[in-house]
């Protein structure tokens, strides 16, 4: 069956929980995966920059045995003679075996996934809307170092209107018996269509220092300045937050500071030493549960093809 991953909800509570396990496996047995994905290709397309996703891509399917093909800058493609992302797509689906994909527009990729016949498709980013394997850098890191994805109370702090990781490690953690809190400044808070869906109590606040020494999780995040209408509007918000040993010292010696990177001014350097912070750590995780993720849709297509 070829399957996608273009919203957290694509796997289910069993589903995440085997990837996490394969992840973990991958970690401690790395030489045993490193044939697992001998003569597929990644097909990598990414229409917005991208360091982590990028390349934690290329380096989790070169570290399965497998190639990458790039389609490179955008304006080197026939995108720039007008094809569309959709016929793009349904081009690449005749080279490659699977697929990541970032484009800056929301749900670009729920838009063109119906042209696929052979390649998984998953969603490396896309707009505002969602961000889904970042959520799997994020559990990991969460699950590797709490135990479980329950019973937490977590904060989100930073710009939650434009946050794609933000809003995906949401919908991920709805699903479990969590306490969220929302760190934002007035005109970045959680949009209103996930406070509706949210099954978890939770709170807004606008004050950091007030409220970290609750948490068990405080995830970090930068303004996303290219979501904002001008340079000028994004940069009323930049400086609302700044993590720094000052403000970590109200928390308790057991949170987990994570963020998504890349970072711009809200965490100082400072703090990368302190024991708590783990988001170098989570961008690791990242590479493990991009080389599970890809080995399960890989299996689940060829084991459809055996049928
Ligand atoms: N976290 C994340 O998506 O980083 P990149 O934009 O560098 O891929």
């Amino acid at each position: 069956m070829l399957r996608h991953f273009i919203e957290p909800s694509d796997f289910d509570k069993r589903e995440y929980d085997a990837l996490f396990r394969l992840a973990a496996d991958i970690a401690s047995n790395p030489k045993t995966y490193a044939h697992a994905c001998d003569g597929k290709i990644l097909a990598s397309l990414f229409f917005e920059p991208s360091t982590r996703t990028r390349m934690s891509f290329d380096a989790a399917m070169y570290r399965l045995g497998g190639q990458v093909l790039h389609l490179g800058d955008a304006k080197v493609s026939s995108l720039a003679k007008g094809e569309s992302v959709r016929d793009t797509l349904h081009i690449v689906d005749q080279y490659a075996d699977i697929c990541a994909m970032r484009h800056p527009v929301a749900y670009t990729q729920h838009y063109a996934v119906d042209v696929l016949k052979n390649m998984p498709l998953i969603n490396a980013g896309d707009g505002d809307h969602a961000h889904p394997t970042q959520t799997l850098a994020d559990i990991y890191t969460i699950r590797d170092q709490k135990g479980s994805w329950s019973n937490l109370k977590i904060g989100f702090c930073g710009d939650l209107r434009y946050g794609r990781a933000v809003h995906s490690l949401f919908e991920f953690l709805n699903d479990y018996d969590d306490e969220f809190v929302f760190i934002a400044p007035k005109g970045l808070d959680m949009p209103s269509n996930y406070l509706e869906q949210s099954t978890c109590p939770y709170e807004e606040v606008d004050d950091l220092q007030s409220v970290i020494g609750d948490l068990d999780v405080l995830y970090m995040t930068r303004v996303q300045r290219e979501r904002f209408a001008s340079l000028e509007e994004a940069k009323r918000y930049q400086g609302s937050y700044l993590l720094n040993q000052e403000v970590l010292n109200h928390a308790s010696e057991d949170l987990i500071v994570l963020h998504p990177l890349p970072r711009v001014d809200e965490i100082d350097i400072e703090v990368d030493d302190d024991p708590r912070a783990l988001y170098f750590e989570q961008a690791k995780n990242g590479m493990y549960m991009r080389m599970a993720l890809i080995l399960t849709l890989l299996e689940a297509k060829y084991e459809n093809s055996r049928e």
